[in-house]
């Protein structure tokens, strides 16, 4: 306990002392659990790590420091004795396990319409059951995520704006320090899968300082952003495994677009319309799975590029640079998201024959500037893959392939897009013998600044 007191920044960690048979676990700003089994304890930073022996947890919180012997456990802070309340956690031991996949992100992939159905289970039945209250009085939100939650926000910047008329600034939450953003009555939002990500994590913490309301949207209960946060709403996707978050993201939009509908004033009858719309999304997402060979194929053919373009509008757009990131981080494919009137301001100079472009094309009001892009990169050589809707008979005369997708709302196109757009990031990966679940250089919770 003695060297605790000079150690700095954030940690996690054990140490044994083998001559009395002591465990000593403890924690400062990075996770750590301690896991109750039938006689025996478990110490990890995360749930499924241990799922395989308990699902009852303790989370621990910054300066506990356990010491665990044969007879039982005790946890100090600050050199006082203090209780922590065990938890169930409500995942099964199926969630940490393949399944007979050949990858976790494709297991992850595959249980997503389920996920979309667990998530309505929890906040929408004949009406939105959720509690807003965390919304009453402000005038704005501001967004703090990173890597694919902060695409997910992006998401919801365009959902809330349209939907409940509300102004919506994204922000990386590593960059949120150095802004000078107006406080007064705004909701500051932090979205993030494992709720330990340090950056996102920070962010809160410095809204909290300057005293402004602050809501988590989280996948792990119990996590760090959950004791920081004043509300907190949970996404029902279950332990995610693979590095590349996929359930997770498609658990945040739909969490965001029940918030959105929620603080819209949209009649009664434009309400049910949309929960109905929500509803149909699982069979939707399982017509895309059913049909993933088709997205395979395509995936091998572009397989061997090593640059990649991402290109989409409105809605579209934040759709591209989460479609990039997933191609990026598990085939390691140079793949960057534009928007797509961008290209002609300097990245136009990439494209070519060896660049294939991806476009997300919405049937929206960027629909028709979205395939005068299209034709601008055709000019250019590059090959093109369409991702657009089953209905859209107009783009496959202008690109290469088209990934369809079952017509939806265009609001609600980053689900269906998104999904074949982690496919195709999967099956490239696959073909380039990638190590899918555990991408190089990446880890699943990102616990430093
Ligand atoms: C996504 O595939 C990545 N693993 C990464 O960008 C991730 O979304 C980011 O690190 C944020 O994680 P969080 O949602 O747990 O905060």
């Amino acid at each position: 306990m003695e060297c605790i007191k000079s150690l700095r920044g954030s940690y996690a960690f054990v140490a044994i002392n083998k001559s009395d048979d002591k465990l000593i676990a403890c924690r400062y700003k990075s996770p750590l659990i301690l896991g109750i089994g039938d006689g025996e304890f478990f110490v990890a930073s995360d749930v499924p790590a241990i799922l395989e022996y308990t699902n009852r947890v303790i989370y621990l919180e910054d300066g506990d420091f356990v010491v665990l012997t044969t007879n039982g456990y005790e946890i100090l802070n600050s050199g006082v004795k203090v209780e922590r309340s065990v938890e169930i956690v409500p995942w099964g031991l199926e969630a940490a396990e393949k399944s007979g996949y050949e990858h976790f992100m494709l297991k992850e992939i595959h249980e997503i319409p389920k996920v979309i159905e667990d998530t309505l289970i929890e906040y929408v039945s004949e009406d939105i059951l959720l509690d807003v209250s965390f919304a009453a009085g402000i005038s704005e939100i501001t967004f703090v995520a990173c890597g694919t939650s902060y695409h997910a926000s992006l998401v919801g910047k365009y959902v809330l704006e349209k939907m409940a008329d509300i102004p919506v600034r994204v922000e990386y939450a590593s960059e949120f320090n150095y802004h000078n953003i107006p406080f007064s009555r705004t909701l500051v939002v932090g979205i993030s899968q494992s709720g330990e990500t340090a950056d996102t994590l920070e962010a809160l913490r410095l809204a909290k300082k300057r005293g402004v309301r602050t809501l988590a949207i989280t996948n792990v209960l119990g996590s760090t952003i959950t004791k920081i946060a004043d509300y907190i709403l949970y996404t029902r996707a279950g332990p995610e495994i693979c590095v590349a978050a996929t359930k997770t993201f498609i658990a945040q939009l739909m969490v965001l677009y029940i918030i959105s509908a929620k603080l819209s004033p949209i009649s009664r009858s434009e309400l049910d319309d949309f929960v109905l719309k929500l509803k149909m999304l699982p069979e939707k997402v399982q017509k895309i799975l059913d049909e993933e060979d088709e997205i395979r194929k395509i995936a091998e053919k572009f397989a061997n590029y090593e640059n990649m373009m991402y290109i989409g509008r409105g809605i579209g757009f934040p759709v591209a640079l989460e479609g990039a990131l997933k191609m990026k981080e598990i085939s390691y494919i140079h793949a960057e998201g534009y928007p797509a009137g961008e290209l002609k301001h300097g990245p136009f100079a990439l494209l070519g024959e060896n660049t294939p472009v991806v476009a997300c094309v919405v049937r929206d009001n960027t629909y028709e500037i979205m395939l005068s892009n299209v034709k601008e990169v055709k000019a250019r050589n590059s090959p093109v893959i369409a991702v657009a809707g089953e209905d859209d008979d107009e783009v496959e005369k202008y690109v290469d392939f088209v990934i369809r997708t079952p017509s939806v709302d265009p609001v609600l196109t980053p689900v269906t897009y998104s999904v074949a757009l982690q496919l195709l990031a999967y099956y490239a990966a696959r073909k380039r013998g990638c190590e899918i679940d555990k991408p190089r250089h990446l880890a699943k919770s990102v616990t430093v600044e």
